[in-house]
């Protein structure tokens, strides 16, 4: 898809100083309501993991959630929300993390995960790295193997990738 990149970059909008000041936000509310955009992102965001077999797709709060179940879908595996804390009704675990703009946590059902399991972890931006890490140290204490991480953005220059391996992590766009 050699025009998905430029299409992206003409349709994201930047929000200046939100939600704190010296924060430019990533807004991806038009891409979303694109349908056809929207599939492209899908697809593209799934192609690196086509046949790595993976069993559960895991989406991160709340952005990480739109992108991550139609991509599990996409892949014919399982979806798992991984929640901001105090959100699911089972018995959770849970792990804290800072973040660019604050600190927070998150949350997954114990038996979400199974032993052995071949997770990919989806969300819209890598920018720390804080969430996913998190979210990472979650599968891993389930026995999940992660197989890889897969974002609509990275800002490199926060350098998020190097806490979860470089070579796990795939993004269709980079600033
Ligand atoms: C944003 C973004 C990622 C995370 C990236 O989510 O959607 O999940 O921050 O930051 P990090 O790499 O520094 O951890 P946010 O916590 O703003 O919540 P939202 O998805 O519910 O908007
Ligand atoms: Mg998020």
């Amino acid at each position: 898809d050699p025009t998905l990149v430029s299409d992206l970059q003409a349709t994201l909008r930047d929000v200046p100083d939100f939600p704190k000041p010296g924060i430019v936000f990533k807004d991806i509310t038009p891409m979303l309501a694109d349908p056809r955009l929207f599939g492209r992102v899908v697809t593209a965001m799934s192609a690196p993991f086509r046949g790595k077999h993976i069993t559960k797709v895991v989406g991160v709060e709340s952005r990480g959630f739109i992108l991550g179940a139609p991509i599990a879908l996409a892949l014919e595996a399982g979806f798992v929300p991984a929640r901001k804390p105090g959100k699911l009704p089972h018995r959770s675990i849970v792990e804290r993390y800072s973040l660019e703009y604050g600190a927070d946590g998150v949350e997954m059902h114990e038996d979400a995960i199974l032993k052995d399991e071949r997770v990919l972890v989806v969300d819209d931006v890598l920018a720390t790295g804080g969430t996913a890490e998190a979210t990472a140290r979650l599968i891993s204490r389930l026995g999940g193997d992660i197989v890889g991480f897969s974002f609509l953005i990275t800002l490199d220059f926060l350098a998020g990738a190097k806490r979860l391996g470089p070579d796990k992590v795939t993004s269709v766009l980079s600033f």
